[in-house]
């Protein structure tokens, strides 16, 4: 049977208030200065925690600081271009997360008046917007009792109630969610939750945490075992596919490199990559397919990038050709690029490293 939140907190919280020890060590030890803690938006929130999903906090701060400049509200952000929203996300990763923003911005300007819902359920309703992503803008932007459980709580959360099972499992996931209510506080709920952030990204960290400094340890099931890192259980092992890719780096006599937009669906969905070619005869295939005649072509040192599900191996082969014939079309989804006055286009990490790669 499912356990309650009001028997947890029977069983957990007689004599120890859990939410009173982390607010306490808050107090002391929080983070309170990170950018989207100060003039405090839904907006702002919002956008933080998109980035943050996935990304950690010190990557993610150049990028909120650079985003706020060009999009300060939701309905600047839904009037961009998407190219110039992507371009903004280079390097971030997971461009889902940038396209979803841009949706989401457009869907609160026309459906909201510009205005985010303070609901859980209605944040949920957005493109992007998960259970705790939805909870941490109730709690960070509006200050409500709404849980949260992101990786970080997670951990802090089967340590403390000793769940040895990988949370990634559903059963276990829904139990995490009910301890993570029942610990909520009736006031503060803005820094409770920033509380838990903190104290899984600074104390309660994957391997070796600092049980010393943890306002926990002391009712902490993990801890009393002498061997809180075994918390939680990790999930079972599968190996990852491995793909591969030639990537072509079309020169033209100018410097400029061909570029071709991706399909909107799919990895990398609407940033600019470079051509893909599956054909062993890449002189027939550019001549075909872009109508350019290839002069010489060189073979780059292949590199892995690894996503969420599979391995792709990229050999990236230099290719120069001798004119300009193909006359490209941005609406065709092609460009010459020229890094040296580079376009403002959203490119995946890879690629950049490629374009790295043939400078100089
Ligand atoms: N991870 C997700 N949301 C966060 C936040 N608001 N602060 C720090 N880390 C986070």
């Amino acid at each position: 049977m499912k356990e309650g939140v009001n028997s947890i907190k029977k069983k957990r919280g007689e004599k120890f208030s859990f939410s009173t020890a982390v607010l306490s060590w808050f107090d002391r030890h929080g983070r309170k200065d990170l950018p989207w803690q100060q003039s405090v938006t839904a907006y702002r929130v919002y956008v933080s925690e998109i980035m943050l999903q996935q990304t950690q906090v010190s990557t993610v701060i150049p990028y909120f600081h650079r985003f706020m400049e060009v999009f300060p509200d939701v309905n600047c952000l839904a009037a961009a271009p998407l190219d110039h929203v992507l371009h903004l996300w280079t390097g971030l990763g997971y461009y889902a997360r940038a396209r979803n923003l841009h949706k989401t911005a457009q869907l609160i300007a026309a459906q909201y008046r510009g205005f985010f819902p303070s609901s859980s359920e209605q944040l949920q309703s957005l493109p992007g917007v998960g259970r705790s992503t939805a909870g941490a803008i109730c709690a960070i932007a509006f200050n409500q009792a709404e849980p949260i459980l992101d990786g970080n709580v997670k951990r802090v959360l089967s340590r403390f109630y000793g769940v040895s099972d990988w949370p990634g499992n559903k059963k276990i996931e829904e139990k995490l969610w009910t301890y993570a209510k029942a610990c909520l506080p009736l006031f503060r709920c803005r820094d409770y939750t920033q509380a838990m952030m903190d104290l899984g990204a600074l104390l309660c960290t994957r391997t070796q945490p600092h049980c010393e400094g943890c306002p926990l340890k002391l009712s902490c099931l993990a801890f009393q075992s002498g061997e809180p890192a075994r918390f939680p259980g990790t999930k079972p092992k599968k190996t990852l596919p491995v793909r591969q890719v030639n990537l072509l780096v079309i020169e033209n006599e100018k410097g400029e490199i061909l570029l071709q937009q991706r399909p909107s669906m799919g990895i990398w969905g609407g940033l600019w990559s470079l051509p893909e070619c599956e054909e062993n005869d890449l002189v027939m295939w550019c001549q075909k397919k872009f109508n350019l005649a290839i002069k010489q072509a060189k073979e780059l040192s292949v590199f892995r990038h690894t996503f969420s599900h599979f391995h792709l191996d990229i050999k990236p082969i230099r290719a120069k050709v001798s004119s300009q014939a193909l006359c490209v079309m941005e609406d065709q989804g092609l460009i010459w690029y020229d890094a040296n006055a580079p376009q403002s286009v959203g490119l995946p990490k890879p690629i950049c490293r490629i374009l790295k790669m043939i400078e100089g």
